[in-house]
C-alpha cells in the first residue's frame, strides 16, 4: 500500500488513523497478529496455494526479496534487466538499475 502526493488521499489517511487507535504494528521484525491476519487475507485471496507473505516499506526491498528468492530457487545469479529501468535505491533493487541511478552513489552493477 502507497500514499503518496500532496497531502495523500484523505480516506486512506483517515482509516490509518482510525486502524492506529487499536492496531500496534510495533516492531516489523517481531510478531505481529495484525500481519498475521493480513497476510492470510492477501492469500487467501491470490491464485494458487500461497504459504507465506512478506511485508515491506518499499518497491525496491520487495525487487532485493525477489531476487533473492530467485537465486535461492534457480541457484542461478544472472539476473537480467532493461536498460533505462529502475528499480529503487536498496542493494540489489539499485545493482540492477540503470547506470543513472547508480552513478550519484558510485555503484556499479556487477557481472556475475
Ligand atoms: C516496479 C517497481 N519496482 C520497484 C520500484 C522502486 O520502489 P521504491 O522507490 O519505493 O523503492 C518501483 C517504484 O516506482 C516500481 O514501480
Amino acid at each position: 500500500m502507497g500514499i503518496k502526493g500532496e497531502g495523500g488521499n484523505p480516506e486512506i489517511i483517515k482509516t490509518l488513523r482510525k486502524a492506529l487507535e487499536h492496531l500496534d504494528i510495533g516492531n516489523g521484525h517481531l510478531i505481529s497478529w495484525a500481519r498475521a491476519e493480513l497476510g492470510a487475507r492477501i492469500a487467501a485471496l491470490m491464485p494458487g496455494d500461497l504459504e507465506y507473505t512478506v511485508f515491506g516499506v518499499s518497491g525496491g526491498e520487495a525487487v532485493d526479496l525477489a531476487i533473492k528468492v530467485a537465486r535461492g530457487f534457480t541457484g542461478r545469479a544472472r539476473i537480467i534487466s532493461a536498460l533505462g529501468g529502475y528499480h529503487g535505491h536498496t542493494g540489489l533493487a539499485l545493482a540492477a538499475g540503470d547506470e543513472k541511478y547508480r552513478a550519484p552513489l558510485s555503484i556499479c552493477a556487477v557481472a556475475l
